[in-house]
């Protein structure tokens, strides 16, 4: 880890863990340890969000294609942000044989920027790929150029922000996009808890060692002693404002001592920790976000049990 990024994560955590109610970012979950139990998440029966968006991609390849406006023989960009592993994206790639791009994935974790980069080289060497590490705030001014572009955002990553923050990184988003450029965002539908649920705490226990190894990443990289016994994974789901939350609870009275920060937080017994929101969508939503954007919606792809979907904006004016 770079310096900055290590003093950026102290400060947070430090900022966190003094708020009431206590929180931390999810986006400090993807470590090497996190990006491997993630994927492990991604192939789990009750996460069904990659299995549908899979199916979209793999299945109506050719209609993406025909949404994102590109021709052969017309150069673009084909940017990623929060690239992961690929997978699915690896799809869209092979149903752009033929065309003039560069894929650029976009992804906080370093390590799943490199394992990516390995793994188009092997399975796609014809496509040219430049990967870069950042976050997505932090991206943005390297967007600017005259190429045209597609970006994806896919995974219902944008459900990570509350909606105020999502709008307002759309609209800089956009700001940063040309006349005509495209962007794919991906978002997970509305639907019952006895379904969400589940998906965020799986029976096989990643999710719950994936929220419990941020305590963990604290430990290592800024000194912690969390006692991971003292902790449980604690999501929650309404279905009316279709917020899933995730929280990190105090099994018991205690206090923890962080180095780094020289500094001792106490926990209540039962005390929460806010550590990820995964927003679901709805019409009404997306309009939200996508308000004062300068976005119209091209075309809504769906799986075929309408679980997640896949639009297509573009940009106008
Ligand atoms: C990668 C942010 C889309 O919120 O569904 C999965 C992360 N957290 N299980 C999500 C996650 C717990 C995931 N996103």
């Amino acid at each position: 880890m770079t310096d900055k990024f290590l003093q950026e994560f102290a400060r947070e955590v430090d900022e966190g863990l003094s708020d009431t109610p206590k929180r931390l970012s999810s986006k400090y979950f993807y470590d090497e340890k996190g990006d491997q139990l993630f994927v492990k998440i991604m192939g789990m029966p009750e996460y069904y969000l990659t299995r549908s968006e899979f199916q979209i991609f793999s299945e109506q390849t050719d209609d993406l294609i025909k949404a994102f406006g590109v021709k052969p023989g017309e150069n673009f960009d084909l940017y990623e942000l929060g690239a992961g592993d690929g997978t699915k994206t690896i799809e869209l790639l092979k149903g752009l044989k033929g065309y003039q791009f560069t894929y650029k994935p976009i992804d906080i974790s370093e390590h799943a920027i490199a394992t990516l980069q390995k793994r188009i080289s092997k399975e796609l060497p014809d496509v040219a790929v430049e990967g870069k590490q950042g976050e997505y705030f932090q991206v943005l001014s390297s967007l600017a150029s005259e190429t045209p572009k597609v970006i994806l955002f896919m995974g219902s990553n944008i459900g990570n922000m509350l909606d105020d923050v999502a709008n307002s990184f759309l609209r800089q988003l956009s700001a940063s996009m040309n006349t005509g450029d495209k962007l794919l965002i991906g978002v997970d539908l509305k639907k019952p808890a006895s379904v969400i649920l589940p998906a965020y705490n799986d029976a096989q226990g990643y999710t719950r060692e994936f929220n419990l190894n941020l305590l963990d990443r604290i430990n290592r990289e800024l000194g912690g002693d969390f006692d991971r016994s003292k902790f449980e994974h604690a999501p929650r789901y309404d279905e009316e404002t279709g917020l899933a939350e995730s929280y990190v609870e105090s099994t018991e009275g205690q206090s923890v001592k962080i180095k780094t920060l020289d500094r001792e937080f106490k926990f209540e017994k039962g005390e929460k920790i806010f550590v990820e929101i995964s927003r679901k969508y709805d019409d009404a939503t997306i309009e939200a976000i996508a308000k004062n954007t300068e976005f119209e919606i091209v075309e809504r792809f769906y799986d075929r049990d309408k679980l997640f979907s896949d639009i297509v904006f573009e940009k106008a004016g």
